[in-house]
């Protein structure tokens, strides 16, 4: 049986939909069976919709707490027999008490190389403007597992990217997603959910 992931998600949701779109090609083993937002207006609520995947939306504001949320999060996972998490522009930390519930299996998409630009407070564009205020020259994505340490867990798969002269954080972003993200989600969820299904 496949691998049922559930892919978190609070924004635009381009990771959700190179996901979406490797479904049946490079994403075999895997199959998107819930989109979970915490940000009832994303788009990437509707990319799901259009690919007729079943949509969650759980507002920490209204559960009260992070406990609440967490504890929230995990019965609609649990409903959903959800085996693979996946964070694809997910931007709210989870508690270790949440990601110790789903060990080696919560993955992340970081959009830069790990250890750099990494951790608490980067997240989204701030991580292309920390980049280009650092000066590298080179930067990327990361996919990695999930643990209590923000950006912190087992490395699965990383691509580099260059900077180019007069780059601002939002050509960066793109630049970062078309040739490292929306490449590496789908071979990472693809290689987690076959070990998985193997497990
Ligand atoms: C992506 O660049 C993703 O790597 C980043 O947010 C963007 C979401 O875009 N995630 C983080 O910064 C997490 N720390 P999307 O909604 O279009 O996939």
């Amino acid at each position: 049986m496949k691998t049922k992931i559930a892919v978190l998600v609070s924004g635009g949701g381009t990771n959700l939909q190179a996901l979406i779109d490797a479904q049946g090609s490079v994403l075999t083993s895997g199959e998107i069976a819930l989109v979970v937002s915490n940000n009832a207006g994303a788009y990437a609520l509707e990319r799901a919709k259009k690919a007729g995947i079943p949509t969650a939306v759980v507002l920490k504001k209204e559960c009260g707490s992070q406990q609440a949320f967490e504890e929230k999060l995990k019965e609609v996972l649990s409903a959903h027999g959800i085996g693979l998490i996946v964070l694809a522009g997910f931007m709210t930390i989870l508690t270790a008490d949440f990601t110790a519930c789903y060990p080696q299996r919560i993955i992340n998409v970081h959009p830069s190389l790990i250890p750099s630009f990494c951790g608490e407070g980067f997240y989204g564009l701030r991580v292309h403007q920390a980049a280009l205020d650092y000066g590298v020259k080179v930067t990327g994505a990361t996919v990695h597992f999930v643990n209590g340490i923000p950006d912190g867990g087992k490395i699965i798969a990383q691509k580099a990217v260059y900077i180019a002269d007069g780059d601002t954080p939002e050509t960066l972003q793109r630049r970062v997603m078309e040739q490292a993200e929306w490449v590496l989600l789908p071979q990472a969820a693809e290689q987690v959910s076959a070990a998985l299904q193997k497990a």
